[in-house]
């Protein structure tokens, strides 16, 4: 039955502390789920052309049928639209609505338009509140929960943003349903994730059940987006800024986002480089003597179960250009190269990898 077997999870951070909630067919609850918020009658919703046309009305309707006034704003599909060229074509519609500080943003879509919407709400008017609304599978485990909003720079992917929490984070799990299967892959490298990180009985869950998560069994994709958004609200709870154990959650990004550079953000999506970075983090603990060989091959195993990619082909990115990208990365401090590594299925340590044998 839509709606039925709500779930909700706070994100706990003081005042700025806000709800996870999670069900299956709720998307038409999206506007009475929003009146307790106390947000002015008149909002806007960002969305883009591919999600309006499957998930527009039903929002809309929703939102209109709460009383709410709303602002419609589009922007194309697709990563290169998350810029300050967009930023500035979305305050421009902000201002021309009249939407005011006690307004509110709604976010439907996946990570881009999450990024791009958050971003705005944190800037516009020195801050408005904003609502996220993911659809995409990596969005409702990852990119929605934890406040990190932003846009891209032609000089590097997420340069320019804010830590601005939303007020609601509203996930209905039915929109999967309509996710391309591939997409839907990337996602589960960020849930693949959350088990090697944290909890090595949900790696295990998903290793069991792969067949029903693959079939969008509404029960297991229920399970499986609260686990992982259970794991990244207790992170974020304790290190909103990531000043130290945040950093737990770029387990397999550190290689992942060189080979996105390298290979022009063309080749991979965000989540297949994410899971050929988890399989070569895993390697590297296996070279140090961290993690035990088996332990990497079960990594390997459930990346691939997935349908994602656990190697890098033969000559497609040299070694000493994945070790030039790693120092280039943002997230890298000084001459040496630190990555997370897994030092068992559930737990990790952020380590020096310079000098492994397949990236020297
Ligand atoms: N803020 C964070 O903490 C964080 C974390 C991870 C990733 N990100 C960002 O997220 C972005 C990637 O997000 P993404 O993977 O969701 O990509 P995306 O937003 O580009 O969505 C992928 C595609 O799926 C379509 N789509 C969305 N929902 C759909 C649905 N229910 N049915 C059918 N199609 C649907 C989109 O229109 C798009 O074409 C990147 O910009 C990345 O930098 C942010």
């Amino acid at each position: 039955m839509p709606g039925s077997g709500k779930i909700e999870i706070t994100v706990a951070l003081g005042e700025r502390s806000y709800p996870i909630r999670m069900g299956s067919g709720t998307l038409a609850e999206l506007g009475t789920a929003m009146l307790p918020f106390k947000f002015e009658k008149r909002i806007a919703l960002v969305s883009n052309p591919t999600v309006h046309a499957l998930y527009g009305k039903t929002a809309l309707d929703s939102l209109s049928g709460a009383g709410f006034d709303v602002a419609l704003i589009k922007i194309p599909d697709g990563e290169e639209y998350k810029n300050l060229l967009w930023t500035e074509f979305i305050y421009g519609e902000l201002l021309k609505a009249r939407l005011e500080r006690g307004s509110c943003l709604v976010a439907l879509g996946g990570g881009v338009i999450g990024d791009i919407t958050g971003f705005c709400a944190a800037t516009y008017m020195r801050g408005i509140r904003f609502v996220q609304v993911p659809t995409t599978l990596l969005a409702q485990v990852d990119s929605s929960v934890g406040g990190k909003t932003g846009v891209n720079h032609a000089l590097g992917k997420n340069m320019i943003g804010a830590f601005w929490q939303p007020s609601l984070v509203w996930i209905d799990t039915a929109t999967l349903k309509t996710l391309p299967a591939r997409e839907f892959a990337a996602g589960m490298a960020e849930v693949i994730k959350y088990g090697v990180i944290r909890d090595r009985a949900f790696f295990e869950y998903l290793g069991k059940e792969i067949g029903p998560i693959k079939n969008l069994s509404t029960e297991h994709l229920m399970h499986m987006v609260k686990r992982s958004c259970e794991i990244k609200a207790e992170v974020v709870s304790m290190d909103e800024r990531e000043a130290g154990l945040r950093a737990i959650l770029n387990y397999g990004h550190t290689v992942g986002h060189a080979i996105e550079t390298l290979t022009g953000y063309k080749k991979y999506l965000h989540g297949e480089a994410v899971a050929i970075g988890m399989c070569l983090e895993a390697l590297i603990a296996v070279e140090k003597g961290l993690l035990e060989a088996a332990d990497y091959e079960k990594i390997r195993k459930l990346v691939a179960s997935y349908d994602l990619p656990s190697e890098l082909p033969e000559g497609l990115i040299g070694k000493k250009d994945l070790m030039n990208a790693m120092l280039l990365d943002k997230k890298v401090k000084g001459a040496s190269i630190r990555a997370v590594l897994p030092v068992g299925i559930g737990d990790v340590r952020m380590e020096p990898i310079s000098g492994f044998s397949f990236l020297t």
